[in-house]
């Protein structure tokens, strides 16, 4: 390479979900509709978790912010995804493109990390009970959420370093609706073996170390509550499952995609789907429909607010406080 010229592609085409006219048109109507409803229901979570204080506790503090991670998740690629569909010509400029890999990267480590903290935090609160106050103060649960920030920040630093430099000269096509790192490496005209081996290296010891402390938490949960009665196990159950859920869907696809990212399958953009929407979406369908707490706050937060609207169209010259 003589560096100076090698790269010449200005910008990537992507492929898209799908090349059917029809399909993308019922495409962007539905993903329209989920990508409202995760903004909506996410924000939904982060106002009632901010303005209720009886959720004032680590697991909504750690819960609001999974949501704020969820809406940059599932806003990085999802609406460029949308508007495409309307596009015959799809295209992505050189530096969208970094930055979409840049994005990605962050908002993926950041959540495993976030989840593992949520795991934590159900850990303390299931098996040490006596001692929760005291190990997850405000100051821990402060420092989980800027320890998800910096590990997701050195993990697409050192993703992006390999990527960067990569010279890329010919095909610029890429079939998914975002530029995706295994994929772009592929277009590199280079012998990118080694890169991609950095790729899964990195990415497979964040993705499978977080999902192993995962399942160690969830094992000793619910070996714990198994001595205790058989109503602690079904509360801590129907907890728990709703976290393996939301870990299965998230790291399935990110684990699959990325740990064996040599041969890049067809199935892959259909996966990254699921981590870009759907678990977003599932945060808000499974805390605000199974949990009573989080329904009760939503409930008196619409009353709140009806009220509120009703007292100020009496009188426009008091202002009557939220509270
Ligand atoms: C998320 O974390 C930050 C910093 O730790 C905190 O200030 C904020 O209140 C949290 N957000 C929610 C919705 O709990």
């Amino acid at each position: 390479m003589d560096g100076t010229n090698s790269s010449v592609v200005s910008e990537f085409v992507l492929l898209g979900l799908s090349s059917s006219q029809e399909l993308q048109l019922f495409f962007f109507v539905v993903f329209s509709m989920l990508y409202g409803m995760i903004i909506l229901g996410n924000l939904l979570i982060i106002i009632t978790v901010t303005s209720d204080a009886r959720l004032h506790s680590p697991m909504y503090f750690l819960l609001g912010n999974l949501s704020f991670i969820d809406i940059c998740q599932s806003s990085f690629a999802t609406p460029k995804m949308i508007a495409d569909f309307l596009n015959e010509h799809k295209t992505i400029s050189f530096n969208g493109c970094i930055a979409q890999i840049f994005f990605i990267h962050l908002f993926t480590g950041g959540e495993m990390v976030l989840l593992v903290s949520m795991a934590y935090d159900r850990y303390v609160a299931i098996c040490k009970p006596l001692h929760y106050v005291t190990i997850m103060n405000q100051q821990v649960c402060t420092t989980l959420v800027l320890a998800s920030w910096a590990v997701g920040f050195v993990h697409t630093l050192s993703q992006l370093s390999f990527t960067v430099n990569l010279p890329f000269c010919g095909p610029n096509v890429v079939d998914s609706f975002f530029c995706d790192l295994p994929r772009m490496t592929k277009l590199a005209c280079l012998d990118s073996y080694t890169i991609e081996i950095l790729i899964v290296v990195n990415s497979g010891i964040l993705s499978l170390s977080t999902f192993f402390l995962l399942s160690i938490s969830y094992i000793v949960i619910l070996v714990t509550v198994q001595y205790k009665s058989s109503a602690a196990m079904a509360k801590a159950f129907s907890t728990l499952s709703a976290h393996i859920m939301v870990v299965t869907l998230f790291f399935g696809p990110c684990i699959f995609i990325y740990v064996w990212p040599f041969t890049t399958y067809p199935v892959d953009k259909v996966l990254a789907i699921f981590y870009t929407i759907f678990t977003p979406i599932l945060n808000p369908i499974i805390y605000t429909l199974r949990n009573k707490d989080m329904k009760a706050a939503m409930r008196k937060l619409v009353t709140r607010k009806l009220k509120s609207k009703k007292i100020s169209e009496i009188s426009l010259i008091t202002r009557p406080s939220l509270y």
